[in-house]
């Protein structure tokens, strides 16, 4: 893989890990010590390194991953802790999830070991899941006092139903990684050892897919999140038509037509 920059920092290690692999971005989140534990710093910077890849006409997919024990414990405790209300309102550091939010390119996560609070939430903002069978995911924010705040309550109902929800946020219950594919909230579980290799297979079958097609069809699948159904048919379908006016939509069905692989040229 290539190095694509260490990120400046004033402390001794950069917060994330940015590399490419072919047609894919890959970014590790780098603070094994707290396990990962999403201060401001690295987020700003994960949404920074998310939105260059996206703009990147040489990537087509990215990978978010952690390390072995930890994709994320969630939010800096440690950061939050002294913080006041007006604190919290003022520095809005939910925006950098905003940011992360309008990434067009497909985000496959590789997770393993904790994936909780903020963690899971960073989580479930990206597209195709990849877990070890030693994940453990969960809410556990009632614990110390508060609740999920960067899209818990709403992404995790949406996922998997409000019983477990329930269970999950209300009761800080984890799920193992068999529970959350069970209930349909990770695309697929592997073993430990092959967590992030099986997450770079995925992530370089969609980087082979065509570009727009790709992009156009997340955004259609994260409408199905924010709309009632008929509002969500009538979005995919003009989503459906625009992608006639693709190069690739041509390439894609003639070449279906005349019995050869597809050329892509990502536009
Ligand atoms: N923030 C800051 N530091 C954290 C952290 C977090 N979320 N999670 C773990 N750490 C630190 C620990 O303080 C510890 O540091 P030291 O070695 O300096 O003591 C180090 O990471 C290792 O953690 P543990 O010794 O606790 O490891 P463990 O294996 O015994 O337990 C754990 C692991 C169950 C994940 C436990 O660390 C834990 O409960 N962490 C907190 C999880 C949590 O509550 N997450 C939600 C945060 S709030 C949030 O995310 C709000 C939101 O919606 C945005």
């Amino acid at each position: 893989m290539t190095a694509v920059e260490a990120k400046p920092m004033t402390t001794d290690e950069p917060l994330i890990l940015s590399e490419t692999d072919g047609r894919v971005g890959v970014i590790r989140l780098n603070r094994p010590k707290v396990l990962n534990a999403l201060n401001p710093q690295l987020m700003s910077q994960l949404a920074e390194q998310l939105e260059a890849f996206d703009a990147d006409d040489g990537i087509s997919c990215i990978v978010i991953s952690g390390n072995e024990r930890a994709w994320a414990a969630g939010a800096d405790i440690g950061d939050m802790a002294k913080q006041s209300a007006i604190d919290m309102y003022e520095r809005d550091q939910f925006a950098t999830w905003d940011r992360m939010k309008r990434i067009k390119k497909p985000i496959v996560a590789a997770v393993s070991g904790y994936a909780l609070g903020g963690g899971c939430e960073l989580m479930m903002l990206c597209d195709v899941i990849v877990a070890s069978e030693t994940a453990q995911i969960g809410q556990p924010e009632i614990n110390i006092g508060v609740m999920p705040g960067a899209g818990g309550t709403q992404r995790l109902t949406k996922a998997v139903g409000k019983a477990i929800a329930m269970d999950v946020i209300l009761g800080g219950r984890f799920l193992t990684a068999k529970e959350a594919l069970q209930f349909g909230l990770v695309s697929r579980v592997v073993p430990a050892e092959h967590y992030f290799t099986e997450a770079m297979r995925a992530a370089q079958k969609l980087a082979k897919m065509p570009l727009t097609a790709l992009k156009i069809a997340k955004e259609a699948v994260l409408k199905a999140h924010d709309s009632n159904l008929s509002d969500g048919l009538e979005y995919e379908r003009k989503l459906f038509y625009l992608l006639f006016a693709t190069e690739d939509q041509k390439e894609g069905m003639s070449a279906f037509v005349e019995k050869r692989k597809p050329n892509f040229k990502g536009r």
